[in-house]
């Protein structure tokens, strides 16, 4: 019988569409020990930049009534870590699951570079292009809020990929649509969004920012509704497929953004509550599937119907 949850997206054949978000698994050891991650449609790995990072200075997150902020300033182990440790170890334990590499860089060649390499390890299935940090000076956003710029990077990392890009779009614009064309006419292959919402939150006793960043990211809960209105904004404007993200944490919601237009459905700040989320999320997915009357999951991408 086949799969009622399989989807196929460029470089990615999904038993599953539930997959962590960069940046809320790490890469993947802390949460091996909690379920088997073979059970995931895949994992998205923290983002990875040529050289290592220490990330911001602490304290670098802070809670929110429905979400969190935070601004840890893409710590990682840097490409050759990366490369050299933690793909061979995840691919020798998980030979099946595939990676989707997010990749970040202060610079257009800090992509190149990351992005020439980084696809060579076979478990790496697909890239995430992460030009949507909030998080980091001179990096990240500037890339993702200017149509020109953002099309440039993405036709210049798309000469030297050897797997599908992914671009994550920011929702920290004014009007996504020109961004996304630009993008997709760069030859993105698909979109990753959203990353998180520029907030800050301050100390009452100390009348400063609680985060040393003073700004930071906001994600979860409050955040799935401007996710699933960019979401439907960016289906109807485009022709590539979406991974959608931003506030996941029950099987309504992914199916709320699988009708909004996303292929498939990241999960980022509710592991941090539940480190079971995705696979209650998978584990959920068909008996809800069978109350509402769905056959199949690529059936469903983009059925919202338009109040009219
Ligand atoms: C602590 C933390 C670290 C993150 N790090 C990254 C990152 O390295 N790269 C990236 O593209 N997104 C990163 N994100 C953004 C998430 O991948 C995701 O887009 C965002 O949190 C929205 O999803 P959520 O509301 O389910 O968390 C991070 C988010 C959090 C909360």
């Amino acid at each position: 019988m086949s799969n009622p949850l399989y989807i196929q997206l460029p470089g990615l054949d999904l038993q599953n569409p539930i997959m962590p978000a960069s940046g809320c698994f790490g890469f993947g050891n802390e949460y091996g020990k909690f379920y088997d991650l073979n059970q995931l449609g895949a994992i998205m790995i923290k983002a990875t930049t040529p050289e290592a990072r220490f990330g911001n200075e602490t304290p670098r997150i802070a809670e929110t009534p429905s979400g969190m902020l935070n601004a840890i300033g893409l710590q990682n182990p840097g490409l050759k870590v990366v490369q050299s440790e933690i793909l061979p170890d995840l691919h020798a334990r998980y030979p099946d699951l595939n990676i989707i590499a997010n990749v970040a860089g202060s610079c257009e060649e800090d992509y190149v570079t990351v992005c020439r390499e980084i696809g060579d390890a076979p478990n790496v299935k697909a890239i995430e292009l992460n030009i949507s940090c909030p998080n980091v000076k001179h990096g990240g956003i500037a890339f993702g809020t200017d149509p020109n710029v953002a099309a440039s990077l993405t036709e210049a990392v798309k000469r030297v990929a050897k797997v599908p890009i992914y671009v994550k779009l920011s929702p920290n614009v004014t009007d996504i649509i020109p961004i996304a064309k630009a993008i997709e006419a760069a030859g993105a292959d698909g979109f990753t969004m959203i990353n998180t919402l520029l907030g800050m939150q301050i100390d009452l006793k100390t009348r400063q920012p609680l985060l040393a960043n003073q700004t930071g990211g906001l994600s979860g809960a409050a955040i799935k509704p401007v996710a699933i209105r960019l979401i439907h904004q960016v289906f109807h404007a485009t022709n590539i497929p979406i991974i959608g993200m931003g506030g996941v944490q029950t099987v309504d919601d992914v199916l709320e953004m699988m009708m909004a237009g996303a292929s498939a459905v990241a999960v980022g700040t509710a592991n941090f509550t539940d480190p079971y989320v995705c696979p209650k999320l998978i584990e959920a997915l068909p008996k809800r599937m069978a109350e509402l009357g769905i056959n199949n999951l690529s059936e469903l991408i983009q059925q919202v119907r338009e109040g009219k």
